[in-house]
């Protein structure tokens, strides 16, 4: 492919209603970054956009909970994740805001030209109106029994559950969550973007053009739209915060968020463009640009279908790709911060980066644990002990102590200066290191253009460990030992130490994307300027001048140890008690809870005949142990009369193992096997939750023999 002569990148535009967590790091801003990063060293023409996204209504929902404004939550929250985001190396060019006036008349102006157009479409139709709360709900203000599949707390346009996008109209039993009562319809015009009119342009540029080049899971979310069959979709709502319909008729009513919040990468670039004194226009309209825009899945569609067919229709260029990541989940759950189950970035901040004394290194420490298990092809699971493993294991032990060995040898062995070659020592192992950071800087740059981040730093890795096996091989230290006797011994260890710098040297260009604050540390330790970080120079065994004097060894990461990890549990655990407590005292509403948890709706109906397919029996707790690197989880043996089964229960925050031993539960014993962590889960054990959330074991009365049948 050629090479694009300029590059707009996005990363979705985080809701200024809360802290956000290293699940939102992982899926957009961290892979974006890496990416612009790489771009950047090969001196591209980049411009990397985000900001806040500061309507819709998780801003109201998050102000009526905090007792205060929208206006306040978006200044308060805004500085918060812009900051949090630069402590973690993640370096926009703009970070701009949609409360801004540039995005008001951005939007205002694109909204007017489609409806100008006759692009759009307006209905009058019935819509759900809280009577007590005298007020139409948008979607978020909904909740429902999804009827896809059957979850009894889907939200008015989308399930969290299954991922399905819905309207307020397809949940099962809505009710607001306002005051918690059952909605009425009242009618109300609104303007349509029809999605149907364009389905041919859909299926030609995603199912024909991109088929082969974008993610298989995005393709395949687009395919299932465009075949569920594409309908006109609502692009204002009922509300008074947000975009103003600029249009007659559009008096109390707001553009609907994700039709301003995508217009934002615009407004973004036209204030990058006014700060600078470019010209944001060849970004979005010039052919030559490639436009490429980083998101988790769940706003796929968005920016898939929805956002393209905007683009198209006011004149645009349409996203090159759109590498949508899979959910990160948390210790065996989906992360959630109005939960209490995550890692809010702003947290790991402060008790790892700020407790550092101003050091980097543990930004690059997550940074690299994310990384590595990056949620590119399938949801992945961060682990506190993962993170010990992944950062002790790999960073350190591999990596760092690379670079450390050199810095420590080159300064004992070779009066810490850059040693000189001397050729007539240089064997096949000299000339196959060279040839190994040339065939790595291929792999890599071919990976990184893929956008397969995970591998690509998992070579960089790879690189460091044939560094530690040349040295290893060598053995400069043995050498050292026979200096008086053998004239050759220090050309040898100069030509083994020369090779080693110059390997640090490309690591550091190599790694600069991943880990920039570690690149920029090797810079300091080599005594070169940021500049020798291009991208071009990788490859290069000359990068370190010989007779160059290079500074003390400095250690680039440290060990995380046990207790670090058991405070961070303890921690995680106590925030899923408190957020518990604080629901239970709270009754406002929240952009992810109902207003009261009781008033759950009924699952659909079924008939007897579904009921008695489900096959319970009763059944004796004989073992009881937690499982290894999943903190939620229970492993228990249990005796069911005719065998004794493995059965995972996701318990372990609620109950000691010891305290379970003899206690008898009731079991969906037909339950299909399910396996996680590797181990084999037959059955399910029944629980019941109060409005506590506290757990108790569904128990016959009496003690009955294991195996008894429940009907
Ligand atoms: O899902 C979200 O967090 C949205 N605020 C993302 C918006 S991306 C873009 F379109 F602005
Ligand atoms: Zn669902």
């Amino acid at each position: 492919m050629n090479t694009p002569k300029r590059y707009l990148i996005t990363a979705a535009l985080p809701y200024a209603n809360g802290l956000k967590h290293i699940g939102h790091l992982a899926g957009a801003y961290l892979p974006a970054d890496i990416y612009v990063r790489y771009l950047k060293a090969q001196n591209r023409d980049v411009v990397f956009v985000c900001g806040s996204d500061e309507h819709g209504t998780a801003i109201p929902i998050q102000a009526t909970k905090e007792g205060t404004t929208a206006q306040a939550i978006i200044d308060k929250y805004h500085p918060i994740i812009e900051q949090n985001f630069k402590d973690l190396g993640i370096e926009f060019d703009i970070y701009h805001r949609t409360s801004d006036a540039l995005h008001h008349e951005t939007a205002s102006a694109f909204f007017k030209d489609l409806e100008a157009k006759g692009d759009l479409e307006t209905k009058t139709s019935l819509q759900y109106f809280d009577e007590a709360a005298n007020q139409f709900l948008a979607d978020r203000y909904i909740k429902g029994t999804c009827p896809n599949c059957g979850h009894n707390e889907a939200y008015g346009d989308q399930c969290e559950k299954c991922g399905k996008s819905l309207s307020p109209e397809e949940l099962i039993n809505p009710v607001s969550t306002l005051s918690g009562n059952s909605p009425i319809k009242k009618e109300t015009t609104h303007w349509y973007l029809p999605l149907n009119k364009h389905e041919d342009f859909l299926r030609d540029w995603i199912l024909k053009t991109h088929a082969n080049d974008w993610r298989a899971a995005v393709v395949g979310q687009c395919k299932s739209w465009i075949e569920g069959g594409l309908q006109a979709r609502a692009v204002t709502r009922d509300l008074d915060w947000g975009v103003k319909v600029p249009v007659a008729g559009g008096d109390g009513k707001v553009l609907y968020v994700w039709f301003d919040a995508p217009i934002g990468y615009i407004s973004a670039t036209k204030q990058w463009a006014l700060n600078n004194g470019r010209d944001w226009s060849p970004y979005w309209n010039d052919s030559e640009t490639k436009l490429v825009h980083f998101i988790g899945k769940d706003n796929i569609v968005f920016h898939c279908i929805i956002f393209p067919i905007m683009l198209k229709l006011h004149g645009h260029i349409l996203p090159e790709n759109v590498p949508a990541n899979e959910f990160m989940n948390l210790e065996g759950d989906k992360m959630s911060t109005s939960k209490g189950w995550s890692i809010e970035m702003d947290d790991y901040i402060n008790h790892w980066i700020k407790k550092e004394n101003g050091g980097t290194g543990l930004a690059d420490s997550l940074r690299f644990y994310l990384t590595a298990i990056a949620p590119e092809s399938k949801d992945s699971e961060f682990t506190w002990k993962g993170f010990q493993e992944s950062v002790n294991g790999e960073l350190v032990s591999i990596f760092a102590n690379f670079v450390n060995r050199t810095w420590v040898l080159m300064h004992k062995l070779c009066n810490g200066k850059v040693p000189k070659i001397h050729t007539e020592f240089l064997d096949a192992e000299d000339e196959a290191i060279l040839q190994s950071v040339k065939d790595s800087k291929e792999k890599i740059t071919e990976l990184l253009e893929l956008y397969k981040f995970r591998e690509a730093q998992f070579e960089v890795i790879n690189l460091a460990r044939i560094g530690n096996q040349y040295m290893q091989k060598k053995e400069p230290w043995i050498l050292a030992k026979s200096i008086d006797t053998d004239p050759t011994a220090q050309a040898k260890i100069d030509n083994c130490m020369h090779a080693c710098l110059q390997l640090c040297a490309n690591l550091a260009i190599l790694v600069n994307p991943f880990l920039p604050f570690t690149a920029k540390k090797m810079c300091y330790l080599m005594k070169v300027v940021d500049k020798m970080l291009a991208w071009e120079n990788a490859g290069n065994f000359n990068l370190l001048k010989v007779g160059y004097t290079l500074r003390a060894p400095e250690l680039l990461f440290r060990k995380i140890e046990d207790e670090e990890i058991e405070a961070e549990l303890t921690q995680l655990r106590s925030n899923l008690t408190q957020k518990k407590n604080t629901m239970d005292t709270n009754n406002t509403p929240d952009a992810n809870t109902t207003a009261d948890d009781n008033a759950k709706a009924l699952k659909p109906e079924i008939v007897f005949d579904d009921f008695g397919k489900v096959d319970l029996r009763v059944g004796t707790i004989l073992e009881a142990k937690k499982v290894e690197k999943a903190d939620k989880l229970l492993q228990l043996e249990v005796d069911l009369g005719f065998e004794k089964r493995t059965i995972l229960s996701g318990i372990a925050m609620h109950f000691n193992p010891e305290e379970l031993i003899g206690k008898q539960v009731v079991v969906v014993a037909n339950l299909a096997p399910r396996k996680m962590r590797g181990i084999e889960s037959k059955g399910m054990i029944l629980l019941a939750e109060d409005a506590n959330g506290k757990l108790y074991f569904v128990q016959p009365q009496d003690a009955i023999a294991a195996g008894s049948t429940i009907s």
